[in-house]
């Protein structure tokens, strides 16, 4: 057994050593030009984002075929399942973040990439104007065949007056580092004071707005940071700590089935996460909360010394600009980009197509499961479409009618292959806290709604499997592993 278990760990060890090595050491790139060999213009397309469909369309793209241009204010992937781990240090930010440029390196040609925010997009002149998101402000003009449009949505605050100045958000990288100085701060200051001010108890008050998965996922996690860890350094002001989920709806992570629901709802309420429930928040100001009562009417103040708002999305500027330009009659969602079945933004159809958060299309929700699927579904598109456009080249130095519409079959043939997108719901899964999740999948036809302990595994394995790399993966797997040894750190 021992021999067996050393040469099978020597293999593993070398297996992962060699894959790590390929992921990080790409092999050569074909340089991009202008024209394919038989004369014809590569053409160009602009991916906007890095976020899940663009780096999903990215990573399965042939971007042999295509003069590729990824411009992004940020110039990484973020895995976003694992975003509310990182706040309390569950997960180190760096393991849930890929670059841009490594992703690009390990695609087939040259992938041009600009750090830059999309200003503004003219569906006319088939250009977008962006601007560097440096100091410098360089800013400049991008031609396009064909514009993806992956810039995802915002936090959406309803325009609920104090929410943008007072809150913080978890959507970015930024944001959790922002959660993580505020909940240190006010830790650290609570501790000066003494224990019967209201100041102290204010201070403690962690209130999370939105009990969708981005603001459950949190709550558990920041709850088992303050049992787990902070318990064993100030066990006395652990004991103080509140943290309370405020919904507006009866009930928090209302995408899963009833039974889930309750077993969550129960497992928060008895760990001691205080669920206000048909409670909307109407106003926030420097302290204190005001949510409205859904039964009562009645307004109920909660101090609060960190709030994290998670009430889900609205359109991003640039695609709200769009849909103006394009007027009511094609763009008449306020969820953002409407598209048709074929990704095509609905005024703009054959040049921009809109994947993820950004775009609305009836029975699609803002998820990275969709986002995902987008991305590599467009990537098929495009081999389609660049089919397309070596026939119709072809065409144009060709003077025999016959061959002509030979070609001209071939290409209508080619249109009617491009499929309708087909969303495949796999299922979702939420982390509840104290080491226990809830799933609601189906895979291959195989169905699997549970919670708890064993459930908390299945969700590891399935986040570690859909990390965009084996770095990620195995970073992510150390720092599981690392809490279990020397828990988290409790500084900023
Ligand atoms: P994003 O991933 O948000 O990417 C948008 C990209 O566009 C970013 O790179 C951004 O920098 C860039 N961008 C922004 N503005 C511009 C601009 N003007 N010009 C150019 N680029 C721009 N979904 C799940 O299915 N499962 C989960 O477990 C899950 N967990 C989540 C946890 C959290 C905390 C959050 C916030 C979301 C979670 N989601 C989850 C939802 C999921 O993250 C989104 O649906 C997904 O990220 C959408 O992908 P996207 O590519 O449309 O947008
Ligand atoms: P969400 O839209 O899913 O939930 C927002 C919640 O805020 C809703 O329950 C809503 O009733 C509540 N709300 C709105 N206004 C309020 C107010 N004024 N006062 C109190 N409550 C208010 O948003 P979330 O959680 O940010 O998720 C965004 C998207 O990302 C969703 O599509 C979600 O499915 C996806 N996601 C999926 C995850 C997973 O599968 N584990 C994890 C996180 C996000």
């Amino acid at each position: 057994i021992l021999k067996y278990g050393l040469i099978g760990s020597f293999l593993g060890i070398s297996y992962v050593s060699y894959a790590l090595y390929k992921e990080n050491n790409p092999s050569k790139q074909t340089p991009q030009s202008d024209t394919f060999s038989n004369g014809s213009k590569r053409k160009t397309i602009v991916i906007l984002g890095s976020g899940w469909g663009s780096i999903s369309l990215l990573k399965s793209l042939d971007t042999s075929l295509y003069n590729v241009i990824v411009v992004s204010p940020r110039n990484y992937f973020l895995f976003t399942p694992l975003l509310p781990s990182t706040p309390v240090g569950t997960v180190e930010l760096k393991s849930i973040i890929e670059p841009v440029r490594s992703i690009a390196r390990r695609s087939s040609s040259e992938v041009t990439y600009y750090e830059a925010d999309a200003l503004k997009i003219d569906p006319v002149t088939k250009s977008v104007h962006v601007k560097s998101v440096n100091e410098n402000d360089y800013e400049t003009d991008l031609n396009y065949d064909y514009l993806v449009i992956g810039v995802g949505a915002q936090p959406t605050t309803f325009n609920i007056p104090g929410v943008d100045k007072f809150s913080s958000f978890l959507k970015e990288i930024s944001d959790a580092q922002d959660i993580r100085l505020k909940i240190m701060n006010s830790i650290e200051q609570a501790a000066l004071l003494e224990q019967d001010d209201p100041e102290r108890a204010r201070l403690l008050s962690f209130v999370v707005v939105g009990g969708g998965p981005t603001g459950a996922e949190f709550a558990a996690e920041l709850k088992d940071y303050v049992d787990q860890d902070l318990s064993k350094w100030m066990p006395a002001l652990s004991k103080e700590i509140k943290i309370a989920i405020v919904e507006a709806t009866p009930n928090i992570l209302s995408m899963f089935p009833q039974n889930l629901i309750d077993y969550s709802q129960t497992l928060f309420t008895k760990g001691g996460i205080d669920l206000k429930l048909k409670t909307a928040v109407k106003r926030v100001d420097a302290t204190t909360i005001y949510a409205e009562n859904r039964d009562t009417q009645q307004i109920e103040e909660i101090p609060y010394g960190v709030l994290v708002w998670a009430t889900g999305n609205a359109p991003r500027d640039v695609s709200k600009d769009l849909m103006q330009q394009l007027g009511p009659e094609k763009q008449n969602s306020r969820r953002g980009l409407v598209i048709n079945d074929k990704m095509e933004l609905v005024g703009a159809e054959g040049s921009i197509y809109a994947i993820g958060d950004c775009a609305f299309y009836p029975g699609l929700f803002p998820t990275a499961q969709v986002a995902h699927q987008e991305g590599d579904y467009l990537a098929t598109v495009f081999d389609k479409l660049h089919k397309i456009d070596q026939l119709k080249f072809t065409n144009e130095s060709l003077n025999d009618a016959n061959k002509i519409k030979k070609n001209n079959a071939k290409i209508d043939k080619l249109y009617n292959k491009i499929d309708k997108f087909h969303y495949h719901h796999y299922g979702s899964l939420a982390y509840i806290g104290n080491e226990q999740a809830i799933a609601d999948v189906t895979v291959n036809g195989f169905s699997f709604k549970g919670a708890g302990a064993m459930t908390f595994l299945f969700w590891k394995s399935a986040y570690l499997g859909m990390c965009v790399s084996l770095r990620n993966r195995l970073l992510v797997a150390m720092d599981w592993c690392k809490i279990y040894f020397i828990g988290r750190d409790s500084s900023i």
